[in-house]
């Protein structure tokens, strides 16, 4: 429930962060979920929302400053502001450290592991500037912008600081976009830059710039479709290929399935790992993504590509040697790590954009007696809560 009558006001003490953008603090016997604050501060607090059992609010007054607080670079970014970027009054560095908090609290408390050593490691090329897909909402009278912090509501946005300097100068913002629902920004490693637009649920319509871009990651080239998923800090993708390998060791004639595998981002490197006597198998729901995996992989006989739904392809697929999934932010489920744990395979290599599903799963592996035998989480997405981790399982 919104908060019915005037807002309320108060002073909190701020305790550790949650998973979600936001630190805990207690109001007698509640527990508020405060944003703009730090760990360690006290606040002025505006109530945002009351819900049974716990609040919102939002710092609007910082009366004891954390040493890690800086002023956020981005003027959006304020209590009733842009809700895409929860850390820019943080470090760089504290906000690693937050982000490490929160993958290790949701590992204990929802994977019933505590204890693990969480690290988040910085990627090259600083918190603002990376963002190289850029979707808007567009407000009643056309003009693109973001939603705030839980809510529908569009704020016209002017410059987002962390986009790449192209989508900064795209002439996207600050004009009318009239009978759409979104306005999305492509800028490709190869410099191309896209502006597609969207409307409910049919398929994104290139309004300038090419319809197929380019992206390079771990020593290839993908020609994708600019709609097409791929992975969107200019530096993620080769990072996560490295750190999937690393993990997976695929020898010589393995069997390989590469699961939510968008263009083949994993199944590349993994066909030339496991040879022209080993296979790797594809599967991806979006055909936009099988599209941009068809130019490369028609050198590497040994991939097959299926275009379907994991859940219901990933059973008839037989045995692996070795697995990677990268599901979106809702996991894989118990289902999906049961048939997984039915291949028989090695091991399995797990890429997740959210850390308290990924917690979940790990909860699943555990309960069929598969061990979390390694983990390592990359700042992906600077300045927001997001967090990508690898993990490594074994039977
Ligand atoms: C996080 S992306 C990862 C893509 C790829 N591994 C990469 O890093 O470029 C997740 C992918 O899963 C696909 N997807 C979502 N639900 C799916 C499902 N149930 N079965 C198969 N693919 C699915 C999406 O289309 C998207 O391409």
């Amino acid at each position: 429930m919104r908060y019915a009558h005037a807002p309320r006001e108060v002073v909190l003490d701020i305790g550790p962060v949650a998973h979600g953008g936001h630190c805990v603090a207690r109001l007698d016997e509640l527990v508020v979920f405060v944003r703009h604050a730090l760990p360690g501060e006290r606040v002025r607090a505006r109530i945002t929302e009351e819900r049974k059992g716990y609040l919102r609010a939002d710092a609007i007054e910082i009366l004891q400053p954390s040493p890690d607080r800086v002023p956020a670079p981005c003027r959006y970014a304020h209590p009733g502001g842009c809700g895409g970027c929860d850390f820019q009054h943080a470090t760089p560095a504290a906000q690693r450290d937050l982000k490490a908090d929160v993958v290790r609290e949701q590992l204990a408390r929802l994977g019933g592991l505590p204890g693990v050593d969480v690290t988040v490691e910085e990627l090259p090329g600083g918190p603002l500037g990376w963002r190289t897909r850029v979707q808007y909402a567009v407000d009643q009278h056309g003009y693109p912008g973001f939603h705030p912090a839980r809510s529908h509501e569009v704020i016209p946005i002017g410059e987002c600081l962390i986009a790449t300097p192209a989508i900064r100068k795209a002439p996207v913002t600050g004009r009318q976009w009239r009978g759409v629902d979104a306005v999305e920004v492509v800028s490709s490693s190869a410099g191309e830059l896209s502006v597609l637009t969207r409307l409910g649920r049919g398929r994104p319509r290139v309004v300038s710039g090419p319809a197929r871009v380019h992206e390079s990651a771990a020593g290839h080239t993908w020609e994708l479709p600019a709609e097409a998923f791929w992975q969107v800090h200019p530096e993620s993708a080769g990072t996560l290929a490295a750190a999937v390998l690393e993990f997976l060791a695929p020898q010589p004639g393995e069997r390989a399935f590469d699961l939510y595998g968008g263009s083949g981002l994993f199944s590349v490197p993994l066909a030339e790992a496991v040879g022209i006597t080993g296979s790797v198998t594809l599967v991806e729901a979006d055909p936009a993504g099988t599209a941009g995996a068809a130019k490369l992989l028609d050198g590497l006989p040994q991939v097959h590509v299926v275009t379907g739904r994991v859940e219901r392809v990933l059973e008839g697929l037989g045995e692996a040697d070795i697995v990677v999934l990268d599901p979106p932010r809702a996991g894989a489920g118990a289902a999906v790590i049961e048939e997984i744990v039915a291949t028989g395979a090695r091991a399995v290599a797990y890429v997740a954009c959210d850390p308290a599903a990924l917690a979940r799963d790990v909860r699943t592996f555990r309960s069929y007696r598969w061990e979390l035998a390694g983990l390592r989480a990359f700042d992906c997405f600077p300045m927001t809560h997001h967090v990508e981790c690898v993990a490594l399982f074994r039977p």
